[in-house]
C-alpha cells in the first residue's frame, strides 16, 4: 500500500478515465460488487453500455447497477461464495449457463483477515478468495470468454505484492505462529499477480487476455480494517483502473501486464519468475482441481441412449 492521491497519479488516472471505451451489448461479470470498489466498477461499467453481471453474497448492489444501467440492459444478479470452491465453480456453471458468451470477468472480490479463518475446504481463508477463487473463476470460465474472445480477464491485485513473500513449505500459514493478517494478503496479491502471468502465457494466441492492477490506497471498509493510518482515496478514483482495463479499445491487445498508477509497471521480480509462478499453479492445481478442465457443474449434452456409463 502507498500513499494517497499525488497530483501525478490523479493526471494518470484522468488519463484513463478519458480512454474508457463504450461496451454496449457486452457481458461483463463483476465479482464482490456489493460493496467498495467492485459496486463501483459495476456502476460505471453499466454507464459504459455493459450488460452487467453483479456477483455478490447477497443483493444488496443491484438496483445501483440497474440504475446506472440503460434501458433494456439487463443487470443480472448472481449469489456465491468465493471462500467455497464448489461456490466458485457453480457461479462459473451459473454464469456460463446464462451467458455462454462472456466479454469481460473483472475478478474484483477480495478479503483482508486480521485472524486466521479457515473456509470448509480447509483453506486459509485469504488464500481462498483472494488467490484461489479469481483463477479458479477464470479457468472455469474460459469456454464463455473463448466465445466472446477479444474477451478480457481483469483481476485485482494489489501495490501490497511489493512487500510479498510466498512461504512456498506454508502456503496456508498453519504453523504455529505463521499468521499475520498482513503478511497473508502480501503474499495474496503476489500470488494471484504471479497466476494471472501464468494464465496469459497459457492464452497466448486465443484471443482472451489477462491482465492484473492495484487500484490505489482506496477508501473502502479493507482500507480501514487492514490500514486505518491511510486515508485512501475516493472509491470513485479507485475504479477507475479496473473499469479501464475493462473496456478500454488501447488495451484489448495487452495481456500479461500489471498496472498501478494508471500505467503498466513492471512489477516485483518475484512475480516474474516462471518456475515459481508455474510451481504456484500445480499448488493450486492441487487443491481446487485441475483448472481449464471442463467444469463438472456445467451440464454437458445429453446421454446417448443405450451408451455405457462413463
Ligand atoms: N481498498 C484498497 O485500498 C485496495 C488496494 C489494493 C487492492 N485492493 C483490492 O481491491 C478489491 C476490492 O477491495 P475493496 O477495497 O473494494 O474491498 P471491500 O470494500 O472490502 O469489498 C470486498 C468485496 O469482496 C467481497 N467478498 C469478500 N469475501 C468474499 C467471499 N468469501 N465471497 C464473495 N465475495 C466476497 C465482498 O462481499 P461482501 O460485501 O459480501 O463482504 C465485497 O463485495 C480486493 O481484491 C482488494 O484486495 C483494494
Amino acid at each position: 500500500m502507498d500513499g494517497p492521491l499525488t497530483p501525478e497519479h490523479a493526471q494518470a488516472l484522468e488519463r484513463l478515465r478519458a480512454g474508457w471505451g463504450r461496451l454496449d451489448g457486452r457481458s461483463v461479470l463483476v465479482t464482490g460488487a456489493t460493496r467498495g470498489i467492485g459496486l463501483e466498477t459495476a456502476v460505471r461499467l453499466a454507464g459504459l453500455g455493459a450488460d452487467v453481471l453483479v456477483h455478490g453474497r447477497g443483493a444488496a448492489a443491484l438496483a445501483a447497477v440497474r440504475a446506472a444501467s440503460a434501458s433494456g440492459a439487463r443487470p443480472t444478479l448472481f449469489i456465491a461464495d468465493l471462500g467455497s470452491l464448489a461456490g466458485v465453480r457453480r457461479l462459473a456453471a451459473e454464469v456460463a449457463r446464462d451467458r455462454p458468451r462472456l466479454d469481460v470477468l473483472v475478478a474484483n472480490a477480495g478479503v483482508f483477515a486480521p485472524e486466521r479463518r479457515e473456509t470448509a475446504d480447509g483453506l486459509e481463508l485469504t488464500f481462498a478468495v483472494n488467490v484461489v477463487a479469481p483463477i479458479l473463476l477464470a479457468a472455469a470460465l474460459l469456454p464463455a470468454l473463448r466465445a466472446a474472445a477479444p474477451s478480457r480477464v481483469v483481476i485485482l491485485s494489489s501495490a501490497s505484492h511489493w512487500t510479498g513473500e510466498m512461504r512456498w513449505d506454508d502456503l496456508q500459514l498453519a504453523g504455529p505462529d505463521a499468521y499475520d493478517g498482513l503478511h497473508a494478503y502480501d503474499q495474496s496479491k503476489l500470488a494471484v499477480l504471479m497466476l494471472t502471468l501464468a494464465l496469459a502465457r497459457r492464452l497466448e494466441g486465443s484471443g482472451v487476455s489477462a491482465v492484473c492492477l492495484d487500484p490505489g490506497d482506496v477508501a473502502t471498509g479493507m482500507l480501514a480494517s487492514g490500514w486505518p493510518e491511510l486515508p485512501g482515496i475516493p472509491i470513485e478514483d479507485g475504479a477507475v483502473t479496473s473499469v479501464y482495463l475493462a473496456s478500454a479499445p488501447a488495451v484489448g491487445g495487452i495481456s500479461g501486464a500489471y498496472f498501478e498508477d494508471g500505467a503498466a509497471v513492471t512489477p516485483l521480480a518475484a512475480a516474474l519468475d516462471v518456475a515459481a509462478q508455474e510451481r504456484l499453479w500445480v499448488a493450486v492445481e492441487a487443491v481446487a482441481g485441475p483448472l481449464g478442465a471442463p467444469d463438472p457443474l456445467v451440464p454437458g449434452p445429453p446421454p446417448v441412449p443405450g451408451a455405457p456409463a462413463v
